[in-house]
């Protein structure tokens, strides 16, 4: 019955042919359609009630292990579970010592998916448990200094002001600074002046997602209130983070703050780190990676906690689909086709175009090379970071990048250091790039079991 569409409008003659079907042909489609409207048999379902609880229906027998999966690996949310944050030790020592010994005000900056917002939680259950008093807010575009300090001050219970004894009435019926705070629009100076009445706690204002203010005032601001609060020894300390360009920027105009401040950047985790997040999620989800497929993910991962978990919650499902527990280096080469797929969703199509060709061509080694570079220097690099992150000389370095400024795909970068610095046209093309290098060269497994789809590898 090949080309016969039900669905399709019939003219009336037509429509009298279709009821000279076969009985044999109508039957099973009546079927399928009566079980279909009783059940929504055939269309996708949730596994799991909104209320965690299974759903009973069509689970598998690994329908438990899915679920946890889901909770194992979260690519798409910062890790707030601690049982599930992996290493970090020596980055959160060094925040807490700046905040508790040198009491300073912490800029934390690195690319997205690193894993700052999760180093914030991690930090904030900390502080917490010191009995800190903790703000996190996450900034946006519209984010202006009255609306975010006017919420801090609203955290801040007027117990812990020196003006008014813990047994007044205010105090008691749990009044905050805000209910202090005056009508017209708040300033740094304001809030300074009432941080310094504080007594008895301290507070940390924890503003994530800095970068994504647009407003050059609520910068300003911002590094204001810094000024004025490490001008009077104050006992609330700021934590800002976002991605790196524009937080050096925002330490750099304003000199006089610099040295009240302690930035770091948030580093790639070490081999051992992403390890840690494979075995965590192992004891999680009851599901087991052999030893290669963790190397596999480790390679694949270089350093960022953001693909480690991409790729395992991937690997784990590709796993389960096949009826295993364990997770083989074929479940996470059907992982980097899934990362590929979804990163090219993210990307024009044009320059993908033209990384296509580039692998088509041969140029497979400029093109890993640069994304390796992009990669290790958080989007802008120059020559000697390829150079150092290859382990090649330096004509090889430059003869590569200008490969890509060829095909469009790297474009020089202002600035004003001594050597010309580059990035990639889209942020997301390093990893891209990477990806398709590593299903191409890293899995050297022979291909077992379930083949990846190779359509996505662009090859
Ligand atoms: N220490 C960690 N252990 C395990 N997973 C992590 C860790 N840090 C980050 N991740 C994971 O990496 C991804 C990005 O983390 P996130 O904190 O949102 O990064 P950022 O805020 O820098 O963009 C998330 O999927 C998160 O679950
Ligand atoms: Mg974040």
């Amino acid at each position: 019955m090949a080309g016969w569409n039900p669905f399709r409008r019939k003219t009336p003659a037509k429509a009298a042919r279709a009821e000279a079907l076969p009985t044999a042909v109508v039957k099973p489609l009546i079927r399928e359609a009566h079980r279909r409207g009783n059940e929504g048999g055939g269309l996708p379902r949730f596994n799991t009630t909104a209320s965690d609880q299974m759903s009973g229906r069509g689970g598998d027998r690994f329908a438990l292990v899915r679920a946890k999966l889901r909770h194992a690996f979260t690519p798409s949310q910062p890790v707030a579970d601690r049982r599930l944050f992996a290493g970090r030790d020596d980055t959160l020592k060094t925040i807490i010592r700046a905040i508790e010994d040198q009491r300073l005000h912490v800029v934390l900056y690195g690319e997205r998916g690193i894993g700052k917002t999760s180093l914030l939680h991690v930090l904030s259950q900390a502080a917490s448990e010191a009995r800190y008093i903790v703000v996190y807010t996450s900034c946006g575009a519209n984010s202006n200094f009255d609306e975010t300090f006017r919420a801090a001050a609203a955290e801040i219970p007027l117990l812990f002001h020196s003006g008014f004894s813990p047994t007044a009435e205010v105090t008691e019926k749990g009044s905050t600074l805000a209910d202090l705070l005056p009508s017209e629009p708040l300033s740094p100076r304001k809030f300074g002046d009432l941080c310094a009445k504080l007594t008895g706690t301290r507070v940390l204002i924890i503003l994530d997602e800095f970068d994504r203010a647009e407003s050059g005032s609520f910068r300003r601001d911002v590094a204001e209130l810094i000024k004025n609060l490490s001008d009077r020894l104050g006992r609330v300390q700021l934590v800002l983070a976002g991605v790196a360009a524009d937080l050096t920027e925002l330490v750099e105009h304003i000199p006089s703050i610099r040295r009240n401040i302690f930035a770091l950047r948030v580093p790639k985790m070490s081999e051992g780190e992403v390890m840690q997040i494979v075995a965590n999620g192992e004891r999680e989800a009851d599901l087991k990676f052999d030893t290669p497929a963790g190397a596999f993910v480790v390679e694949v991962a270089r350093g960022s906690p953001y693909i480690a978990n991409l790729i395992c919650h991937h690997a784990g499902h590709a796993a389960l689909d096949q009826g295993r527990a364990t997770v083989s280096p074929a479940d996470v080469a059907n992982a980097v086709d899934r990362a590929i797929l979804e990163f090219q969703g993210r990307i024009p199509t044009p320059a993908q175009a033209r990384v296509r060709r580039l692998f088509e061509q041969g140029r497979q080694d400029a093109l890993a090379m640069t994304a390796r570079a992009a990669l290790a220097a958080d989007g802008v690099f120059d020559s000697a970071d390829l150079e150092s992150s290859n382990e090649i000389t330096a004509r090889k370095a430059q003869e590569a990048v200008e490969v890509l400024v060829a095909e469009g795909l790297v474009k020089p970068s202002p600035g004003d250091g001594p050597s010309q610095r580059y990035a990639f046209v889209e942020e997301g093309l390093p990893t891209l790039i990477w990806m398709i290098w590593a299903q191409r060269n890293l899995n050297r497994e022979p291909q077992a079991q379930s083949q990846p789809t190779r359509a996505a590898t662009a090859s």
